[in-house]
């Protein structure tokens, strides 16, 4: 019998933001679909407060079971192993072997995860990863530099300033006046580095804009404003490294103010708030093929990899198009937008896993293969 040996796969879930729960269901998702054929999964858990877990995670963190022990990853490019830490108080911790690990997939959304933390681990333990690099995560991460990696490569982005929350809490009609100036109402209040519209205000008047202010000020030191628009919002999926692919347009349309977190996560399904996924978007095939194209620029322009949701708006006056965000961990599980456009675009699932996983080691050989001394 020509048996093959299993790829290892290690799925890191959960993790220190407000998207720890979304993170545990996209990566159910993912282990119940990588085919026990070809993959071993080794799920790999991060608490709330951020210590890693390995055994029965999912029981662990969803049902707070004691059936999960504290693991690490070292930074050691010559252990690629999971490791089970021992803590007992009266003797020194130690390391134990878990298993090897040919390649991580990290399911984890938000900062401590899709923001480069995580990756940057992966990188010192020269271990392969699913989806984008330091760089890109980070910068996919953070809104303000991401405006200014789009503006730099002629990607069209809504006007927009930046506020740092210790002006704002010193001279706060100074940054009134500066936001006042230079853009209109509404305007959307964000903080630069989260996600899943935790944080995020839209403003009407000065006001509103002081509230949003002090609301974005809680999560991060660099709050991003921007010109509100009246626009659809419409995503596509990119994949892969340096032939980056598009998925078909999708569009969501929320029926709340705007698209935030309770639209996202709290609205019952089939209720009245409920945000509709409508795949393919109604678009003209030239405009679709615009979006596509600006999609793969974008993805580019920040040197993702593996795999990225491009999120635009379209100016529902004007069909101008801007960048809003890449988001380089997108939600995964079936129901998600990232996994719908490839299953409508012809490829499903559990072919994406596959894809994924391939193009991981696939980045990881082409690192590999250069010089690091000289
Ligand atoms: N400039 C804007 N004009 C109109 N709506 C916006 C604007 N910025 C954000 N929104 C609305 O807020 C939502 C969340 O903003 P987004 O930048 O995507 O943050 P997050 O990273 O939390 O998803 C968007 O999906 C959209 O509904
Ligand atoms: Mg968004």
């Amino acid at each position: 019998m020509n048996e093959k040996r299993k790829i290892k796969v290690g799925v890191i879930f959960g993790g220190r933001s407000g998207e720890h729960e979304v993170s545990l269901m996209s990566a159910q998702s993912v282990m119940d679909a990588l085919n026990r054929d070809k993959y071993e999964v080794i799920p790999i858990g991060i608490t709330r407060d951020g210590r890693w877990l390995t055994g029965d995670v999912m029981a662990a963190l969803t049902e707070g079971r004691d059936t999960a022990r504290p693991a690490a990853l070292l930074p050691d490019p010559k252990s690629s192993a999971l490791m089970r830490v021992g803590m007992q108080e009266t003797a020194p911790a130690s390391l134990t072997a878990v298993t090897e690990l040919d390649v991580i997939f990290p399911v984890l959304h938000g900062p401590y995860g899709e923001d480069g933390t995580v990756q940057g681990l992966l990188e010192l333990a020269g271990l392969p990863y699913v989806g984008a690099n330091v760089v890109g995560a980070a910068v996919g991460m953070d809104k303000a530099i991401f405006k200014h990696v789009m503006t730099a490569s002629g990607i069209p982005v809504v006007p927009w300033r930046l506020a740092l929350s210790g002006k704002w809490g010193r001279w706060p009609s100074a940054v009134l006046d500066e936001i006042e100036t230079a853009l209109s109402y509404p305007v959307f209040v964000k903080p630069a580095n989260l996600g899943s519209s935790v944080g995020i205000s839209k403003c009407k008047n000065r006001a509103e804009l002081g509230a949003g202010l002090d609301e974005a000020a809680q999560y991060d030191r660099r709050i991003v404003v921007e010109q509100g628009i009246d626009a659809r919002e419409l995503e596509v999926s990119v994949m892969g490294n340096d032939d980056p692919i598009a998925s078909v347009v999708g569009e969501i349309r929320p029926r709340r103010e705007f698209y935030d977190y309770h639209a996202k996560y709290l609205a019952e399904p089939g209720s009245e708030e409920e945000s509709e996924l409508i795949i393919p978007a109604n678009l003209p095939p030239a405009v679709a093929g615009k979006v596509q194209a600006l999609a793969v620029q974008a993805y580019r322009a920040i040197d993702c990899a593996g795999l990225g949701r491009v999120d635009l708006m379209m100016d529902r006056d004007t069909g101008d198009l801007y960048m809003n965000e890449i988001n380089t961990i997108p939600g995964f599980t079936r129901i998600s937008m990232y996994p719908k456009l490839w299953a409508a675009s012809g490829i499903p699932y559990d072919e994406l896993l596959d894809r994924l996983i391939g193009l991981a080691l696939e980045r990881h050989e082409v690192k590999s293969g250069f010089k690091s001394d000289f």
